[in-house]
C-alpha cells in the first residue's frame, strides 16, 4: 500500500536533476479513475489522512458552497457533501476520467448536491465570489503557477472564506518525492501573495501539514 500511495503521489516518475525552483510543479497525469480509486479511497487511508480532522478546520455551516479542488475520486467531496446538506460541493479536476468518476460516484452515493467540473491546470474554473470553503488535498505540489492559482481561488472565495492546502510535510512516509515536497512556509507564501491571511493550522496530522488562507471581509 506504501508503495501505492507513494505512486499516487508521482514516486514512479523520474526524479528532478535539481530542487524544483519556486513555480516548479511536479507533472503528473492522473488517468484511469478507477485504478486511483483504489489508492485514494484506500481502507486505510482514514488513519493517516484524518478527514475529520481535516475537514473540522473548514469550520463548515450546513448550506455552505464548498469546493473540493483537484478531487480525485472523490474521498474528500463525499464527506464534504454529507456536511453542506443544504448547500453545495464543486468537485474539480484536470482530468476527465476523474470528472467522470466524481459525477458517477455522486450519482451512486445519492448525493445530489455533488457538482463535478473540469478545470484546467492553470484555471481553478470556479465563478467569482461564489464559494465559501475551498479543499485542496495533495495538488498543490503538482500545480506549475502556483501564485497564479492561488489569485484564482482567492478570486473565487466570498469575503471572509478560507481554502485549505493540504500536503506532505519533508518527513512524511508517504508522498511526492521529496525535492517535490513544499514547506508550509511556501505554501504560506503563496497564499499571502494572493491577498489572503495565511498561517499554519495548529491541528496535527500525522503525515501532512494544513494551510489555512482566509479572504478579508471587506
Ligand atoms: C494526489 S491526487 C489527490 C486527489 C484528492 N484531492 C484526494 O485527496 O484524494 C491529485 C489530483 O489533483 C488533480 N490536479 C492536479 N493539478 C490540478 C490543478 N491544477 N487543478 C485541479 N486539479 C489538479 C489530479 O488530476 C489528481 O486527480
Amino acid at each position: 500500500m506504501l508503495v501505492l500511495a507513494l505512486a499516487a503521489c508521482g514516486a514512479g516518475s523520474p526524479p528532478p536533476a535539481s530542487a524544483p525552483a519556486p513555480g516548479d510543479g511536479m507533472p503528473h497525469r492522473f488517468e484511469r479513475a478507477d485504478q486511483w480509486a483504489k489508492v485514494f479511497d484506500a481502507p486505510d487511508r482514514d488513519t493517516w489522512q484524518r478527514p475529520d480532522a481535516v475537514i473540522a478546520l473548514l469550520a463548515l455551516a450546513p448550506e455552505m458552497t464548498v469546493a473540493d479542488v483537484g478531487a480525485g475520486t472523490g474521498y474528500f467531496t463525499v464527506r464534504l457533501a454529507r456536511a453542506v446538506p443544504r448547500g453545495q460541493v464543486i468537485a474539480t479536476d484536470i482530468e476527465p476520467d476523474m470528472v467522470r468518476y466524481l459525477g458517477e460516484r455522486a450519482a451512486r452515493e445519492h448525493l445530489g448536491n455533488v457538482r463535478a467540473v473540469l478545470a484546467t491546470a492553470d484555471d481553478p474554473a470556479l465563478e467569482p465570489s461564489s464559494v465559501d470553503r475551498i479543499l485542496v488535498v495533495d495538488v498543490w505540489h503538482h500545480v506549475a503557477d502556483r501564485r497564479g492559482y492561488a489569485v484564482g481561488l482567492a478570486r473565487a472565495l466570498r469575503p471572509g472564506g478560507t481554502i485549505a492546502i493540504v500536503d506532505f510535510t519533508a518527513s512524511a512516509t508517504r508522498g511526492p518525492p521529496r525535492p517535490h515536497r513544499l514547506a508550509p512556509e511556501t505554501v504560506i507564501a503563496d497564499l499571502a501573495a494572493a491577498g489572503l491571511d495565511a498561517k499554519l493550522a495548529t491541528a496535527t496530522l500525522p503525515e501532512q501539514y494544513v494551510v489555512l488562507g482566509t479572504k478579508p471581509a471587506t
